[in-house]
């Protein structure tokens, strides 16, 4: 990726298109909504809180993130989406019940103005979930193109100049690439001929690259991870990225066993497990949706602890993951980790963490933040998968013949040092021995 020769303005509005209106994209439209009236912080958002140091440690120069790159305003998004309940944002907040009603009612007006327009939907991928509001169509390429109708409405409707689309619908069975998934020509014929080896979430990803809208899949089901739409959105000069929101449980992994890493300390097992009440763990309680987030959990400490290069420390790490679904928690999530470490001539000890988290307070931020990065990137003339994003996700998408990088904070420096470099700052590399000359 060259460094752009000039970046678009981020004027007018940005249409942020949400597939699944649920309980995470519900409580990232009513939080910008509160923001935007003063009634709370985006707390968790790096492109709102977040600072960016720029040049020497001795110039004193670290501007807030948003105020250094050129990002739309929360004042300028507007939102639309498709869910296969027909329930407006409203309705679907209180039923998702993560944000006190009080708030809700305070934005009830702006809230309920949003309906899900009918969805591509079919139970064959999310199991445990059936509604009234979906779309008909003899085949996938019929769906696709009334999605493109939608996108097109609303772009008219909301008065939007840009739009991004971020997924964040319930996570859809396991499945591998296949054939139909290797080239653009055999997926669209695989459209026409409603091949079962395409998903709904990868006929929105479709949709949406070729209206040249760039692309975040916040679930760990394939989406757009597939040659065929790679290549499709690279051609098409739109930016892709994925998998799966980074929050949680994997947030904590990902902060915690870089830490051990560096200390040279042994993992002997890593065991996790979960509860949670909410929509998306009835979806992750049939075994094949589960598979697919399993998956996406379980990748992370193979390429943060790499085993191969430390196997005195590493090899044989036993790895496990569970979630399970408990209706009176709700969105409320218990996830516990019990860690078996090992220190000097491999004495053994332990860490308990009881992360009693909120799923979509930790997933809200992200997609605010997905949302305007990818923005960025787009008026920036980036196309492709935006592996600097990385840092928002459990499985980062990446080039073919790379391994992801897992680390939070490796994640965090090439973020940062993606903005330096866009913005012709000078990337800072913490070697710092010019102070000392
Ligand atoms: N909350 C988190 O911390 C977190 C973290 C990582 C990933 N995720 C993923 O984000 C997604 C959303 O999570 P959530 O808690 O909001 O779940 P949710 O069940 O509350 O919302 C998902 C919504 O998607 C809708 N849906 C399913 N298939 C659809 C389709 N084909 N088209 C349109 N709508 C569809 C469902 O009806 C539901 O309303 C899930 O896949 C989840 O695994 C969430």
């Amino acid at each position: 990726m060259d460094r752009p020769k000039m970046i678009a303005p981020a004027e007018g509005k940005l249409g942020v298109l949400l597939p699944g209106m649920g309980a995470v994209a519900t409580t990232f439209i009513a939080g910008v909504e509160a923001v935007r009236k003063g009634g709370g912080l985006p707390i968790g958002s790096v492109t709102q809180m977040g600072t960016i140091r720029l040049g020497k440690r001795t110039e004193g120069r670290s501007p807030h993130i948003k105020d250094f790159i050129p990002l739309a305003s929360l004042n300028q998004l507007v939102f639309a989406g498709w869910d296969i309940f027909t329930d407006n944002v409203h309705d679907a907040a209180i039923r998702a019940g993560v944000l006190r009603p009080e708030l809700l009612a305070r934005l009830r007006p702006e809230l309920e103005a949003i309906s899900p327009m009918p969805a591509v939907f079919d139970r064959h991928y999310v199991k445990r979930l059936d509604g009234p509001n979906v779309k008909k169509g003899a085949n996938w390429r019929e769906l696709a193109d009334q999605l493109g109708d939608d996108i097109a409405s609303f772009k008219h409707r909301g008065g939007c100049d840009r739009l991004v689309m971020i997924w964040c619908g319930s996570t859809e069975i396991h499945m591998v690439p296949s054939e139909v998934h290797q080239t653009l020509e055999r997926f669209e014929r695989g459209l026409a001929e409603r091949d079962p080896a395409i998903s709904p979430s990868m006929v929105y990803a479709y949709a949406a690259i070729k209206a040249g809208i760039p692309y975040a899949n916040g679930a760990p089901n394939l989406s757009a991870d597939i040659p065929a739409l790679m290549d499709f959105a690279h051609d098409r000069g739109v930016p892709l990225v994925g998998k799966d929101f980074k929050t949680g449980q994997t947030l904590m992994k990902t902060i915690l066993a870089p830490g051990l890493k560096a200390r040279m300390l042994g993992i002997q097992g890593w065991f996790s497990t979960n509860i949670l009440g909410n929509r998306d763990g009835e979806v992750l309680d049939d075994p094949e949706s589960f598979k697919t987030k399993e998956e996406s959990k379980l990748s992370v400490l193979e390429h943060i602890l790499q085993p191969e290069v430390y196997p005195d420390l590493y090899d044989g790490l036993y790895h496990k993951v569970r979630i399970n679904y408990y209706p009176p928690r709700g969105d409320n999530k218990e996830g516990w980790d019990n860690i078996d470490i090992f220190g000097w001539l491999g004495y053994p000890m332990q860490i308990k963490i009881d992360f009693l988290c909120r799923d979509s307070i930790l997933a809200a931020p992200l997609v605010l933040d997905i949302a305007l990065f990818l923005d960025l990137a787009a008026r920036s003339g980036w196309r492709g998968i935006q592996e600097w994003m990385s840092f928002f996700f459990k499985s980062p998408m990446h080039a073919p013949g790379l391994y992801p990088e897992h680390d939070l904070f490796i994640q965090l420096m090439k973020l940062k040092n993606t903005l330096r470099f866009l913005m012709g700052e000078e990337c800072i590399t913490h070697l710092g021995n010019e102070y000392y000359d």
